[in-house]
This record gives structure tokens, sequence and C-alpha cells, in this order.
């Protein structure tokens, strides 16, 4: 067998939904981006979202309007994908890492409250692999201090906090639309926005800080001349990538559902192998399953990276867990950090195959070599 370890997943009639965006002649920021984006708003809870190129660019966008300049400083956890950082750089701003909570790998409230200083402009909870963020407290935080709230929602569409989803939750919230995410559109990112005003300036920096969109201009009655009374960004999604997000949206539910079942067999499974555990999982939060991360003994004689190189031999694809930014080269800083839960985590984390489409056979597989290893790895211990 050969089992990727994510694979997105189709219903069928995106072919065609995509084609009839060719055909329509309107190729780019019409009218299926927004209805994309009111289909979007409506199933995370938002006023309003908008549509642009990636999670990435939706963070850089979403922190420039909350107004992140050069000096400012944005505390975000260093265990995440590098993209987390990056967008606070492509401000001029600094990253500041926080360490995670060791249980649910999630930005640690009190740890990101020892990082707060008077340059402080804004927190950036990153809802890793889908489990939200404990948003009560990054919420009182931002209160108590002053300091935004811009969420790192990349992995989260379809979760929800204490009964309320991710999208509806904060002032703005930024998800990727990438391929190994819960839906795609091949790329792209979605930021759900409460304020109108907000997601006014969202829409014009993302079109160069044009003062009349395309659907604008396209329904006038008379002559528009356009004006640039700020500088923007190109931050466009095409009507082919909206017509495929809409039939994702379509696919959601059965796509989570599908997505829960897979993870629930996963954890029943890990019961049995003790040097591997399963993730843990809040009783107050539904996860959307993006990844599904195990955790290798400290006790184990046997690294996750051989575990995964055994892994790979049997035709299974995985991935190390969450990276940990602080470990690059592109943000390391002399003396280090102290991150020790961010340390172990990225040393001990793997990802296993998790996606809509896997076959109980195909998991059951999974399991069977897992089994074989790990428990190598207990005897050994
Ligand atoms: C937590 C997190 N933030 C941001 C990103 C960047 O998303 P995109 O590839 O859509 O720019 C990712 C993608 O892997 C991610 O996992």
């Amino acid at each position: 067998m050969s089992i990727p370890i994510s694979k997105p997943f189709f219903t069928g009639g995106e072919g065609a939904a995509v084609a009839a965006a060719v055909e329509s002649g309107w190729v780019s920021q019409g009218p299926r981006v927004r209805e994309f984006e009111e289909v979007f708003a409506r199933r995370v809870g938002a006023a309003d979202a908008v549509a642009v190129t990636s999670c990435t660019t939706a963070l850089q966008l979403a922190l420039y309007v909350t107004g992140v300049r050069p000096g400012d400083e944005v505390i975000v956890p260093s265990l995440s994908f590098i993209a987390t950082a990056n967008a606070v750089w492509q401000c001029g701003a600094t990253p500041v890492f926080a360490d995670i909570d060791p249980r649910t790998y999630n930005l640690d409230p009190a740890a990101t409250e020892r990082a707060i200083t008077p340059r402080t402009r804004a927190i950036m909870p990153v809802h890793q692999v889908g489990l939200p963020a404990e948003m009560d407290a990054f919420l009182e935080l931002g209160e108590r201090y002053d300091v935004a709230i811009v969420e790192d929602a990349a992995c989260a569409i379809g979760a929800s906090y204490k009964g309320r989803p991710v999208g509806s939750l904060s002032p703005m919230a930024c998800f990727s639309l990438h391929p190994r995410k819960v839906i795609t559109t091949g790329e792209g990112g979605m930021i759900a926005v409460q304020d109108p005003a907000v997601a006014a300036q969202l829409r014009f920096l993302r079109q160069h800080a044009m003062d009349v969109s395309d659907l604008a201009r396209h329904s006038a009655t008379d002559v528009v001349i356009e004006s640039y009374p700020e500088r923007g960004w190109n931050y466009r999604m095409t009507d082919m990538q909206a017509a495929l997000g809409l039939c994702q949206m379509d696919a959601l539910d059965e796509i989570l559902e599908r997505r829960t079942r897979l993870a629930a067999r996963y954890t029943e499974a890990l019961a049995e192998m003790p040097a591997l555990h399963a993730p843990y999982d809040p009783p107050h939060s539904e996860r959307t399953w993006q990844s599904y991360s195990v955790r290798v003994d400290a006790r184990s004689p046997i690294s996750r990276t051989d575990l995964m190189r055994r892994l790979l031999a049997d035709g299974i694809a995985t991935r190390r867990g969450v990276m940990a930014i602080h470990q690059e080269a592109s943000y390391a800083r002399e003396g280090g950090f102290d991150l020790p839960h961010t340390d172990a985590a990225a040393a001990d984390v793997l990802m296993i195959p998790l996606y809509a489409g896997l076959t109980d056979d195909e998991q059951d597989y999974v399991v069977e070599r897992l089994a074989v290893h790990s428990n190598a790895m207990a005897v050994a211990a």
C-alpha cells in the first residue's frame, strides 16, 4: 500500500463548476468570489468574509489593518508553521515567541501574558491543526492590556470553541485554503471579520488600495476614474478558485464528519500502544482534525524520526509534528529561546495520514504498522 499524508476531498462536480467560471468570462474578483465570501461568513458565524490569495497574505493584511507597523511586537507561538511569524515580519514588526500548553500544543495564555511589553500591538493565537486555542483567556488579555487579537485559523474551518464557531470569536480570523487544509481552493485564504468598516478596508487593500472594486465598476452607469489614496497589495482571489471553494463548502460537513470518525478510530487504536500517545482532546472544543498528531513517549529508545523512517518503508507517509519556528536559521538568535514545551513537542511528535478519503482498510494498515513498530519500542524500553 501507498498512503499519502493528506489528500483533498472532491465530490465530482468541481471540474464543471470551475469550467463554468471560465466560460462566464469573469475569472477574477467577480460574482463567485463574492458568493464564496458570503457562504463562508455564514458558515463561520462572521458578519463578513474577505477572500485573499493565502492565509499568509490574510494574516499580513489583518495585522496591517489592526495597525501593526515597524517597531511593534506581535506575540505568536513558535510551534506553528513559519508563515505565522513571516506575516508579522511582512508588516515590519517583530514576532515574539511564547511557549505552548504541552497538552494542547496551543499558545499558553500565561506564557503570552509574560511576553507582553509596551511594544506589544497584537497577540496571534493559532488554532493548531484545527484545535481552538483558549480564546476566552486571549480575549481577556487583549482587553486588559489593550492589545489586538488576530487569529491564525489556518486549519480551523468548522472548529468551534465552547459552542461558538472559529470565525465568530474575535474581530478577525484568518483561514487557509491550501490543499493540506480541511477544504481547498488550490491556494487561497479568507479573513472572517466582524466590523463592516474593517471588511471594506481589507477589500480596498487587497486590490492595490484602489477606491473602486471590480464589481462596483462593472455595474456602474457612468464612467469611473479610480484613484489610489493609499498603497496596497494584489491579494485577489480568482473566480475559478471561488467556484472550487463553493463546492468545498457544500462538502465541508461530510469532510468534518469523516475526519472526526477516522480520528476516533486512531485514538481507540493508540490506547493499546504504550509507546505512543493520542492527542489530548479538550471537552469544550470541536476540532477539525486537520492533522492527527502522535507523540512518541519520552522513555522510548527509538526516536520519532526512526519511527517515521520505518513507516515510510511500509509505504506510509508521515510528517514531523508542527515545526518550531525559533529553531530555524531564519529566526534563530544569539542566546537562544526559553521555550521548553515547544522544543519537546517539536522533537517527539509526528503526523500520521488523516484525510476524508482515507479508507478503513488503509487506516487499519497504518494502525497495524504503528502497533508493530511501537510494540518493538515498548519491548526495547
Ligand atoms: C498555522 C498556519 N498558519 C499559516 C499557514 C499558511 O497558510 P497558506 O499556505 O494558506 O499561506 C499555515 C499553512 O500551513 C498554517 O498551518
